[in-house]
């Protein structure tokens, strides 16, 4: 296996807001919370064709002179630097499917951000010099069963080894690896202790995403596998210790006694955990969601374009955040009719 050296990068430090550079005041919506982190999906393509994550048919993948060009996103997310942004997510569709990934990391890793990634793992092995030269140390990576059979259902693609080679790789370079587990009743939940067993040898963070609804990917509520479930689950089997939660994380965390990782539940559903928010996100044809659940968007790539000051309008579209889950439904789901949510499908979106 190939080991790179992780050297030492600006985002090693504490990072300074560049707001306090430019004087302007950061980011803050009606209901008083600071947004200071934002996600950038590259584009909607991907590799693979997650069941959860794409319509089965009548997929229509944006135009390609619609998607923000390496330059644009390096200006736009200047200026969301200069409104105080300290961590940026690149996301997709599979976002190292875009030929110019790699010039769009460095490019970002100039900012005093804490930059990071969320792939499918297909690709990373290709990149990994450029990550740590861009200073990025944590890893967000999709992975919903340990099962090459049952992979190829979830995926459509034949690659169980491709990643999980890829995941050992991230581990033995010293990254820090987050494992997404999108389970889904009757689908991979029985999974939920072989992948809690995988955390004993492994420094891996294993986190369980409850089944949230998007446009065209066959949600219901009884598909949903609950984080109190999936407690239940594991607690059957282990002595677990309650970690201490990232400040706006989204993952309540776990560890087992004596196992090197550490596990979470993203409890979106049943538990959403809105009321510190502080993430906003820019879709791949560059325009600004301020929630996943939000039904409107603001067009920023397209003033951009016009050569206007984008910094009002995402001043505007922070401000008018809904309180919670884009104000289309609430912790309620078993009584939630998916139908009526308006919203992109989660690929479209940028995870
Ligand atoms: N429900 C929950 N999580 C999802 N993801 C994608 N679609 C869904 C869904 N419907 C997660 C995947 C991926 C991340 C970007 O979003 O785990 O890792
Ligand atoms: Fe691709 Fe990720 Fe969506 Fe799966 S979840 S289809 S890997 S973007």
């Amino acid at each position: 296996m190939i080991k790179y050296p992780i050297r030492n990068h600006p985002n090693d430090s504490p990072v300074e807001s560049l707001s306090k550079t430019y004087q302007l005041s950061m980011l803050k919506d009606k209901h008083g919370r600071v947004h200071d982190y934002l996600r950038i999906s590259l584009t909607d393509v991907c590799n693979f064709r997650c069941l959860y994550c794409m319509p089965e048919e009548n997929i229509k993948f944006m135009v390609p002179s619609k998607l923000m060009q390496a330059d644009e996103i390096d200006r736009i997310a200047q200026e969301f630097v200069k409104l105080g942004v300290r961590k940026i997510r690149l996301t997709g569709g599979e976002p190292l499917i875009r030929n110019d990934a790699e010039k769009i990391i460095t490019s970002l890793s100039k900012y005093p951000v804490n930059l990071t990634l969320t792939t499918n793992g297909t690709r990373i092995n290709e990149v990994i010099p450029t990550l740590v030269a861009a200073g990025v140390k944590s890893i967000n990576l999709s992975l919903d069963t340990l099962k090459a059979e049952k992979f190829f259902q979830i995926t459509r693609r034949n690659l169980f080894a491709k990643v999980w080679d890829n995941i050992q790789l991230l581990l033995e370079n010293g990254f820090h690896v987050k494992v997404n587990v999108v389970v889904m009743r009757g689908f991979n939940d029985y999974e939920i202790l072989d992948f809690v067993e995988w955390t004993k040898n492994q420094p891996v963070h294993v986190r369980f995403i409850e089944f949230m609804p998007f446009d065209g990917n066959q949600w219901n509520n009884e598909k949903v596998f609950t984080y109190k479930e999936i407690l239940e689950v594991v607690d059957a089997k282990y002595s677990t210790l309650r970690l201490k939660d990232e400040i706006n994380g989204t993952a309540k965390k776990y560890k087992v006694y004596g196992h090197e990782g550490t596990f979470a539940v993203i409890s979106t559903m049943s538990a959403p955990f809105c009321s510190n928010c502080n993430r906003m996100r820019l879709t791949a044809d560059g325009k600004m969601k301020n929630c996943l659940f939000s039904k409107s968007e603001i067009d920023i790539l397209g003033a951009l374009r016009k050569g206007e000051d984008i910094i009002p309008l995402i001043r505007q579209c922070v401000i008018e955040k809904e309180v919670a889950l884009g104000g289309q439904f609430n912790s309620d789901f078993e009584h939630l009719d998916a139908g009526k949510i308006k919203n992109r499908s989660m690929i479209n979106i940028g995870g």
